[in-house]
């Protein structure tokens, strides 16, 4: 699938990148920054955290994003984040890059300190920005697992002036306390000629302008709300607004209207999208070897793509993580557990044994002796990484 800006051209946000401009002049000249983008589902973070990234000229680039489903997963967007940097560590103190490594799960070892983990981490990044300066992403913290909210906000608070900045996207309302503190960008609706314009690249035909100024008023000019509310309407439809929902929230709106695009597609495609969104890393081969195992073949995947709900390219890629959500929610528990059996039984065991175990636990209905004796061993490794306690067997509701 295209990148967010792809789609469509980043209409408006003069201010908000005059803003990332700055900070990667200021990031060029050897300060360090760090800003936190807020914004609802849909009012183009990301969009703008591309914008960043693209314009990053002379430096390097490093992005991680919270999974839902990954936020029980301890350290693992730092990992992610960190992982192309790997090859400074040994640039670290002793004790520093033991504690990181082991945190990683790259050596067995005594639980790190917090303290420990977060010194590494800003010695990692000051490395290899010693280099050339180090942009450092990181896309819907409200999903991070919290021992990397905890590492990456004490990083945050000190960056001074090693050319590295670190930019953060969270959703909003909800989610404030997050990173809570850090230098903030608003990132609200698109002024009403931006929000016209967007609409109309994807409207049927003609519409009435009165028509057209009350979906900009009841989108608030949330792009997203803009390009994907209107679709499937006919202007007929159209005329009637949004079906006169406006007091639901626009993101409940919007995974609504997801929703009901999933629930037309065929059974084995809405499986697919299922295992998708269960699955954290968006690894394709792994997406595949556990379709198989539930009897889904190479063609689920055409219907979802054409109804531009997901790319299968070198990963898994929704069209926005309300897709995911809708996917996800929109499931039976049997369904769901099915799905989780498929995806452990897909990981291996030897590469990835704290996902396998997390997939199992959700794909058991009670206890289970095996996943209990797994899950024990899983937890002996989070905590031996620092981290909380397990996820517990009996649930299956994605986290919240
Ligand atoms: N300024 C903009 N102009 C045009 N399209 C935009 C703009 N901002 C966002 N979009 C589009 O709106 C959709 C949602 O944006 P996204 O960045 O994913 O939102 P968020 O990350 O805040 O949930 C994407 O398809 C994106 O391309
Ligand atoms: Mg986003």
């Amino acid at each position: 699938m295209p990148s967010n800006t792809e789609i469509s051209a980043l209409r408006g946000r003069r201010r908000e990148r005059d803003t990332l401009d700055r900070l990667l002049r200021d990031v060029r000249a050897g300060h360090s920054r760090v800003l936190v983008l807020r914004g609802e589902a849909g009012a183009g973070k990301s969009a703008l955290l591309d914008y960043l990234s693209e314009h990053a000229s002379a430096g390097r680039v490093t992005r991680a994003a919270g999974v839902e489903p990954e936020s029980e997963i301890a350290y693992s967007a730092l990992q992610q984040l960190c992982a192309p940097l790997l090859g400074h560590l040994d640039g670290l103190p002793e004790p520093q890059r033991l504690a990181l490594a082991t945190a990683f799960g790259l050596r067995p070892g005594d639980p790190p300190e917090g303290l420990l983990i977060g010194l590494a981490v800003l010695g990692l990044l000051a490395e290899a920005a010693a280099e050339q300066p180090l942009v450092c992403i990181v896309d819907d913290v409200q999903w991070m697992d919290r021992m990397s909210e905890v590492i990456l906000t004490f990083v945050a608070r000190r960056l001074e002036e090693e050319s590295i900045a670190l930019v953060f996207a969270s959703r909003s309302p909800g989610d404030e306390q997050i990173l809570g503190s850090l230098p903030e960008l608003r990132v609200d609706g698109l002024p009403t000629a931006e929000a016209r314009a967007l609409l109309d690249s994807v409207l049927p035909g003609p519409v009435d302008d009165r028509v057209r100024d009350r979906i900009v008023a009841e989108t608030r000019g949330n792009p997203l709300a803009l390009l994907e509310l209107p679709r499937g309407l006919t202007p007929a439809e159209l005329a009637f607004g949004f079906g006169g929902q406006a007091a639901t929230p626009l993101a409940s709106r919007m995974e609504e209207g997801f929703r009901r695009r999933i629930t037309a597609l065929p059974a084995d495609t809405r499986r697919l999208l299922l295992a998708a969104a269960v699955e954290p890393l968006g690894d394709v081969t792994l997406l595949w070897r556990a379709l198989k195992r539930l009897g889904v073949g190479p063609d689920a995947a055409a219907p979802a793509e054409a109804a531009g709900l997901v790319a299968l390219g070198a990963r898994v890629q929704f069209r926005h993580p309300l897709v995911r959500s809708a996917a996800w929610r929109s499931a039976e528990a049997a369904e769901l557990r099915e799905v989780h059996r498929a995806l452990a039984e897909a990981t291996d065991l030897d590469h990835d044994p704290d996902r396998r175990a997390w997939h199992r636990a959700h794909a058991a209905v009670g206890p289970d002796e095996e996943v209990a004796a797994e899950l024990e061993r899983s937890a002996g490794r989070a905590l031996a990484r620092g981290a909380g306690p397990p996820p517990r067997p009996s649930s299956n509701a994605p986290p919240s």
